[in-house]
């Protein structure tokens, strides 16, 4: 079944109109959900509140834990399912005109600040389309996260005997040895599926390039996903995974990134929100900390950009709200505080083009540059671990697969391929 009608059907039992509680508030109330809860995140989204709550609304913080926002959409599938959707949420990617489409999203609330704020110049075209449903803004995005990172404490790599960053997976694998050798963890690394994913993908676009990534992650082409290429990405995964941290099952991504940054790891691949951590423990880029593009993947940018959508809701507070933080998230101020805050590069094409003059640090600037050119060339690609290439039910079949893969021994890469392709078909 298709996925919006599977949404659809989960919600057709409900009201479309969402019970209002909140209607006495002088300038009005809206509750965002969103998955924004290590200390770094929150540092960063607490820059929105603080703006939004300034302007006189009052912001209801509807924050779920667990990174990679599974739990926040179960949350908030169940909200909705009991007519109670918050204002505002976390949702992303293809994921968005599911929702649209079971017509609980809003989609005249967007419209005028849109057209005030000139959001089809300000964006490009390839995000606004994502933020809209049939030519409507539903969302509004936040900020771009690139996934293919690999974050390193130079410090531990000196202690290890390592003198350059790795470039190539053999010599991810060399500089690993050598950081076990000398008594740390090689990969901090949380075995949850979202960051077990993250990594899968980062290798396949080492392994397979942008085109290759881009067959079997984001069109799934069935002999891309049981290729030969596939099958040596998945053998060089299990690889890399014999470097995880032995501790790290379950663990959340920030409490392993606190591994690297306390110099008991040497290295985490993690999308650039890891960097939130980093800032918040006072450490400066190209300092404290290095961030290299994973090892393979200096040609690719797998993007993933967060946005908030908005619920129908039926008081003018909620609306005036919604309007109010949708004008606030797509403001120059706020969008340099916000990415300097969570690591991410802002989303309007004039700041994406010009990043020095915002004051972003070298990793930031060296990831604006890369998402330009990378456009250009195809190198820029949705990933597929954070909700940007499909849909979360097909997302679920790769985290399924991947998470067994790594965690069984006598795993074959063949037959994981083959398992792969299965279950996504079964999942579409
Ligand atoms: C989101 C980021 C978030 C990360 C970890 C990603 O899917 O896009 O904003 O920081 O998950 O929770």
């Amino acid at each position: 079944m298709n996925a919006a009608l599977r949404l659809a059907g989960a919600l057709s039992l409900v009201s479309l109109f969402p019970l209002n509680a909140l209607a006495a508030d002088a300038k009005g109330t809206v509750e965002v959900v969103h998955w924004w809860t290590s200390g770094g995140e929150k540092a960063a989204v607490d820059v929105l509140k603080a703006q939004v709550e300034k302007d006189g609304f009052i912001w209801k913080d509807g924050a779920v834990a667990g990174g990679g926002g599974a739990t926040a959409m179960t949350v908030l599938k169940s909200r909705a399912v009991a007519g109670n959707p918050p204002g505002v949420a976390q949702i992303k990617g293809p994921d968005i005109q599911d929702w649209a489409a079971t017509g609980l999203l809003d989609t005249d609330v967007l419209k005028d600040v849109a057209k005030e704020e000139k959001w089809d110049s300000l964006l490009d075209k390839k995000v606004a389309d994502t933020m809209k449903y049939e030519g409507d803004y539903v969302a509004v995005p936040v900020n771009i996260h690139r996934i293919n990172w690999l974050w390193i404490n130079p410090e531990v790599f000196k202690k290890a005997g390592i003198d350059q960053p790795p470039t190539t997976l053999e010599q991810f694998y060399a500089a690993a040895d050598k950081l076990k050798a000398a008594g740390f963890i090689p990969l901090a690394h949380g075995g949850q599926p979202w960051q077990d994913s993250t990594v899968f993908e980062s290798v396949v676009l080492s392994v397979m390039g942008a085109e290759g990534y881009k067959k079997a992650l984001v069109d799934l082409d069935k002999g891309a996903l049981t290729g030969p290429e596939m099958v040596k990405a998945l053998t060089e995964l299990k690889k890399v995974a014999s470097y995880m941290d032995p501790d790290g099952k379950g663990q959340d991504w920030n409490l392993e990134a606190a591994k690297v940054i306390n110099g008991k790891a040497g290295m985490q691949i993690m999308g650039d929100w890891a960097k939130s951590e980093w800032t918040l423990a006072n450490k400066v880029a190209g300092k404290d900390y290095q961030c290299v593009p994973f090892p393979g993947t200096a040609q690719g940018f797998l993007y993933n950009i967060d946005s908030l959508v908005v619920f129908k809701q039926n008081d003018k507070g909620t609306a005036a709200g919604q309007q109010d933080i949708a004008r606030k998230v797509l403001g120059q101020d706020f969008q340099k505080v916000f990415s300097t805050n969570k690591g991410s590069i802002p989303v309007r094409n004039d700041m994406l083009a010009d990043m020095g003059k915002y004051g972003f640090d070298a990793c930031a600037q060296t990831s604006a540059k890369d998402f330009l050119a990378d456009a250009k060339t195809g190198g820029l690609q949705p990933s597929m671990a954070h909700n940007m290439a499909t849909t979360l039910a097909v997302q679920g079949a790769f985290f399924d697969v991947v998470t067994n893969y790594i965690n069984d021994p006598k795993a074959d890469p063949a037959d994981a391929a083959k398992k792969l392709a299965a279950a996504i078909t079964a999942a579409k």
